[in-house]
């Protein structure tokens, strides 16, 4: 088994050099290969600077005040027993104010493959342990957390690596990247060093909490908390250099998140493992946030993009409020709605209510009580179809709320 391991990375070694690429690739044996990106770490860090830096390759702007996000998700379990998840990494302004999806071009679909591909296989399999989604669907948040905030980050653009670098090789480089800042910051060992471990009757103040923190990791990051339950930690840094290889400094929390000062749960994981088979209205209902995802012929096929359109392209994200029952559905484009018998998005839409039913594993969408959606044919590369609602086109299909 070992020396089938050892094969396998020096074949991806070999690999690497015909592209004669003047990255380095660094680490044998078990640890990944990497690219380098040549900036120093010696100057002024994000969100620092007195005068305008020219080179956003080696100095990360706008989005210069990064956030390393983690959860501790206990409906259902994710994750390892005694260690939070990783939720990404989001560049922020210096002002904490943010961008998301800068390069559409880039929303790499198949990131395992790309990991794999290009010499990662030890983050690859980090991350399926420890950067796991709570409904089973890695690949898709792997891939949701690159396109939104990976592809933000001004060190990363395409231009800035090493010339010859495989396609993606930047999008390699920040999952190896999250991974290794999440390994500098072991929430759960943290707690446990002051004496906070989970329990199912416990509780605690926000500033026990964070002083228990702030002793491990030197700084405050800011926790939220869904209602009085502690479920998300973000530590905010500055970089020097690149996300490629730079130097994050750690600064306390610009702002404070969503739990409350006292009464804070802190519970325990039912299992050690994601499980993928629990429906999410157990969690207390639906997400506020979601993709939707199309299931045709019972198997998935793409989802629909923010202007209500079926697509096999990435995703869009759909903020949802209200009750299982009752609730309306936004895109970036705008409301959502139902009318005429067309499912569309946008600023002209008129705002309809949906629900939702629990199907199995999955959460269906229903307008009108159905959960039958068509179409007038099916999408593939950038083809895209209208949705209509009930039976009334060729290609039928129904909709799946995926939380995010
Ligand atoms: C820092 O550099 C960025 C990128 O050039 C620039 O947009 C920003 O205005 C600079 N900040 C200051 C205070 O000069």
């Amino acid at each position: 088994m070992l020396a089938v391991f050892i094969i396998a990375t020096a074949l991806a070694l070999v690999a690497a050099s015909p592209l004669q690429s003047p990255a380095e690739y660094s680490s044998l044996f078990g640890r990944d290969a990497s690219i380098v990106s040549g900036c120093s770490a010696s100057g002024s860090a994000s969100c620092h600077n007195t005068s305008s830096v020219s080179n956003l390759c080696c100095f990360e702007s706008p989005g210069g005040l990064l956030l390393q996000t983690q959860f501790w998700d206990t409906d259902p379990s994710t994750g390892p027993s005694d260690s939070w998840t990783i939720h990404g990494l989001w560049p922020d302004n210096c002002d904490t104010s943010f961008e998301e999806n800068c390069d559409p071009s880039r929303a790499y679909t198949g990131i395992s493959s790309l990991l794999s591909a290009q010499g990662a296989s030890s983050t690859l399999s980090f991350m399926q342990t420890h950067w796991v989604d709570i409904n089973g669907n890695n690949e898709q948040f792997w891939e949701h957390e690159w396109s939104t905030h990976g592809t933000c980050m001004s060190t990363l653009r395409t231009t800035c690596l090493p010339s010859g670098s495989p396609k993606g090789a930047e999008a390699v480089a920040f999952f190896q990247t999250v991974v290794k800042l999440f390994q500098t910051l072991p929430t759960y060992t943290w707690l446990a060093n002051a004496g906070i471990l989970p329990s199912t009757s416990a509780t605690h103040t926000l500033s026990s909490l964070t002083s228990a923190l702030k002793s491990g990791s030197g700084v405050t990051p800011s926790l939220d908390c869904n209602g009085d339950t502690l479920n998300a930690a973000s530590y905010y840094f500055n970089l020097k250099g690149s996300i490629i290889d730079g130097t994050f400094v750690a600064i306390d929390a610009p702002e404070t998140g969503s739990c409350p000062s006292s009464g804070i749960k802190y519970p325990p994981k039912s299992g050690g493992t994601p499980n993928p088979t629990v429906s999410p209205t157990t969690s207390g209902g639906l997400p506020a946030k979601a993709t939707i995802n199309a299931i045709h012929s019972g198997s998935p096929l793409g989802g629909l993009l923010s202007l209500g359109t079926w697509s096999t392209q990435t995703l869009a994200t759909f903020q949802i409020s209200g009750t299982m029952s009752s609730f309306t559905m936004t895109s970036s484009k705008g409301t959502c709605g139902a009318s005429g018998g067309t499912f569309s998005c946008g600023s002209g839409v008129a705002s309809t209510t949906f629900s939702a039913v629990a199907s199995g594993s999955s959460l269906l969408l229903m307008s009108g009580g159905s959960t039958s959606f068509t179409s007038d044919g099916i999408p593939s590369g950038t083809t895209v179809f209208d949705v209509f609602t009930g039976s009334s086109h060729t290609q039928d299909f129904s909709l799946e709320i995926v939380g995010i």
